[in-house]
């Protein structure tokens, strides 16, 4: 089905986003923030598992990747620098941002699978636990005060967009 197909392609390059960024917030935190290079390490060590998960499903199912992959990972990139180096709660606000977006589209994937693909539904509910521990970790630690509103708000509508965009490509 194609819709289970567009499921699994979004998801996958979603990931590659979210390597894309805490690759580039570790490499800043190593020099600037250096506390926080063990959590941002683990996170992405989740990423990496969860674009593992997906690499595979598409693998199996003989499914091609996104198109905007390339795009996924440079954006994913220059968002993660750029959070980075605003400071260390830029980089919470932005995970909380970007974790808060993407749970909303797992709620109705997963609702979607549920009905269509085992399989599938198995894979994306696999992520579910750490993407929800991420987004806790970032309203834990970032103040989402006046200032960083904003940073939520345009982390959220980038994330939205690629995702809107991902369907297509
Ligand atoms: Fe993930
Ligand atoms: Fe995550």
């Amino acid at each position: 089905m194609k819709e289970i197909e567009r499921i699994i392609r979004v998801d996958h390059a979603g990931e590659r986003g979210a390597i894309g960024v805490y690759s580039a917030q570790l490499l800043v935190a190593r020099v600037l923030h250096k506390d926080l290079v063990i959590v941002l390490e683990e996170m992405l060590s989740h990423e990496r598992e969860h674009y593992g998960t997906f690499s595979r499903l598409l693998k199996v199912r003989g499914i091609r990747h996104c198109y905007g992959l390339p795009l996924w990972a440079l954006g994913g990139w220059v968002l993660g620098i750029i959070t980075a180096l605003l400071g260390r709660n830029a980089i919470w606000v932005c995970t909380n941002s970007i974790e808060t977006t993407v749970l909303h589209h797992l709620k109705w994937q997963l609702a979607f699978l549920k009905l269509h693909d085992a399989e599938a539904h198995a894979a994306v509910l696999s992520i579910k636990k750490d993407e929800e521990a991420h987004q806790e970790m970032g309203q834990r630690n970032g103040r989402n005060s006046i200032i960083y509103q904003p940073i939520f708000w345009l982390v959220q509508r980038l994330t939205q967009f690629a995702i809107w965009l991902s369907t297509k490509l």
